[in-house]
This record gives structure tokens, C-alpha cells and sequence, in this order.
């Protein structure tokens, strides 16, 4: 068994047999993150280079992490202080540093579509770290694999991912890797915020918080992309924290002690109360571990793929 793409896109398409593999290789690399020295040789001789042309915390330092795990030698390009701001284009830039020797891109943009633009262009495998408001494939793996952790098989588990549904790429990466492997998937936010006919793709739709998690296992609250406010699509952050944030008292209300999870970075008060991210339901920062085990696995299963 092997992926069937040299590139990671999007978890749109993918089967529930290569979601597996990846999972299953994640368990033996989160084996060696636990070990006193947490490197191995695999990836020696190769060259990967992370392109961030938007800002990150977790993906950028667990890609790189993951990287230097895997013994790759690893370069960094931050879109600021880089010839971007004298105008030369994401061909460009992306063609020049390949020309340098590279194996694999690893790019976050703010532009739905900028990795498979990539993929079109260069030799190397290309890695979606976040594109606009498409997909965030690794970010739905380590969500997915959190979840196995905690409940064993997906099939049937009841998730709910709350928040801005519409622009999220995290949201749309979950829904397709959990639909895949038979999860039972519900959203839950304002009206505005959920795009249209998702029920026609076998997911619930809930604009009550309390009714959502009444049988929900585990909760993966969005952040709140505070620079949309402007946009009018909520009506203030205090109000969207009344009737959308997760408190200890709405989650009181629930039959089961939900799972809580959360992308980053978090509005604390806004989504989600501090109580409840740092409570002991709460897996946001196993979410953070995880996310180097899969993305040494993705790193390790393209590696093979010219
Ligand atoms: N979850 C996530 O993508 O976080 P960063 O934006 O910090 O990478």
C-alpha cells in the first residue's frame, strides 16, 4: 500500500486506506518523538524547503521539527525580508530555489490553489501547508489521529466542528478525512458563518451550541478570524462568545464529557473559555505533538514517490 499522489494537496479524494497508512506510520513515528533521542536517518540526503508566505506558529516549527526528526537538511523562507516585496512571482521564486537542488516544498499561502499551482511546475513533491480557505490536510491528519487516540476507531465517532465553517481550511480538511473514515460529522455556528448544502454531504447542521453537543464525542472549536469582523458576518465578539463560545456551563448541559480541540491559535474568551482549553478534556496540545508524528509520516511516504 502506498499514496497514490507524489504530492499532498488536500484529503478531498483520499481513501480511507491511504488516511490509514498515513495514521498507521504516524503511530511508529510518535514512537521515536518519545524516545531519548528522537532522530532517525530516513529522509538523510534529502533537501526540503518550507515556504511560508503567511504567518504560522505550529505548522512552520512542526514541519521543521518533523524535518530535522527525519534527518533532512531543512531550509526556511519567510515571505517577508525575501524578494516577494521587489515583485517576483510565486513561479518564480519557488523555480529558483528548486533550481538549488531541493526534493520537497512544504508551502502555506494565502491563495487557495498555490501548492497545486506548484505541483504543476516543479519536480518536487509538493506539501499544502494551509492555502486560503481550501484545505489544511495535515492539520485535519493530526486532528484525526488525536481522535484515534483517544477513541480508537472514527467510524460512528459523533464530532463537531464549531465556528466560521465558511472560510476555514481546517474545517473543510476534518470534514473530508472523518467522512472518509465514517465518522459521524456535525457543524455548528451562525448561519453566516456555514455554507449552503452541506447536508447533502451527509452533515449535520446546527446553529444551537447545546443542541450540537448534546451526543457529540468531541468538539474542534475554530478560531475566530477576528479580521473578518469588519465584515459583518457576526454581530459582535461578545455576542458571538454568548452564544457560540464554549463555556464550562454549556458543556455541563451535554450527556457526555466532550473531547475539546482547537487548531490554534486560540481567542481565549472568544471561542473558547481558558477553563475549558486547559481543562483535562481538552487534547489542544497532544493536537501539537501529533502534528509532527504525521507530518514525519507524510514526509517519509512522499519521499519514496519521484
Ligand atoms: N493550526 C495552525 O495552522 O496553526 P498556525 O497558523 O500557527 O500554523
Amino acid at each position: 500500500m502506498e499514496l497514490k499522489s507524489r504530492h499532498l494537496l488536500g484529503l478531498k479524494g483520499m481513501s480511507k486506506e491511504e488516511i490509514e497508512l498515513i495514521l498507521e506510520t504516524a503511530v511508529s513515528f510518535k514512537e521515536v518523538l518519545n524516545r531519548p533521542v528522537k532522530k532517525v536517518p530516513t529522509l538523510q540526503g534529502f533537501t526540503i524547503v518550507n515556504l511560508f508566505f503567511e504567518p504560522s506558529t505550529r505548522t512552520r516549527i512542526s514541519f521543521e521539527l518533523a524535518q530535522k526528526r527525519l534527518s533532512a537538511d531543512t531550509i526556511n523562507f519567510a515571505s517577508s525580508g525575501s524578494s516577494t516585496s521587489k515583485g517576483e512571482t510565486l513561479k518564480d521564486t519557488a523555480q529558483n530555489i528548486e533550481s538549488m537542488k531541493i526534493d520537497m516544498v512544504v508551502i502555506r499561502h494565502a491563495s487557495a490553489g498555490a501548492p497545486a499551482f506548484l505541483s504543476e511546475r516543479l519536480k518536487s513533491n509538493i506539501i499544502n501547508a494551509g492555502d486560503g480557505q481550501h484545505e489544511h490536510p495535515t492539520q485535519g491528519l493530526l486532528d484525526i489521529f488525536t481522535l484515534t487516540e483517544k477513541f480508537g476507531d472514527i467510524k460512528g465517532l459523533h464530532v463537531v466542528i464549531l465556528g466560521d465553517i465558511t472560510h476555514s481550511r481546517v474545517a473543510r480538511s476534518n470534514i473530508y478525512g472523518l467522512k472518509a473514515l465514517g465518522a459521524d460529522v456535525a457543524v455548528c455556528g451562525p448561519p453566516t458563518l456555514i455554507p449552503r448544502h452541506l447536508e447533502e454531504l451527509d452533515i449535520k447542521v446546527y446553529h444551537h451550541l447545546d443542541e450540537a453537543i448534546q451526543n457529540a464525542d468531541a468538539l474542534n472549536v475554530l478560531r475566530i478570524q477576528l479580521e473578518r469582523q469588519t465584515s459583518g458576518l457576526f454581530p459582535s465578539v461578545r455576542e458571538y462568545h454568548r452564544t457560540f463560545g464554549v463555556t464550562r456551563e454549556k458543556l455541563a448541559k451535554s450527556k457526555k464529557a466532550i473531547t475539546i480541540m482547537h487548531p490554534g491559535p486560540i481567542n481565549r474568551g472568544v471561542e473558547l473559555d481558558s477553563d475549558v482549553a486547559d481543562s483535562e478534556h481538552s487534547v489542544i496540545l497532544d493536537q501539537v505533538l501529533n502534528g509532527v508524528a504525521i507530518r514525519m509520516a507524510v514526509l517519509y511516504l512522499l519521499s519514496s514517490k519521484k
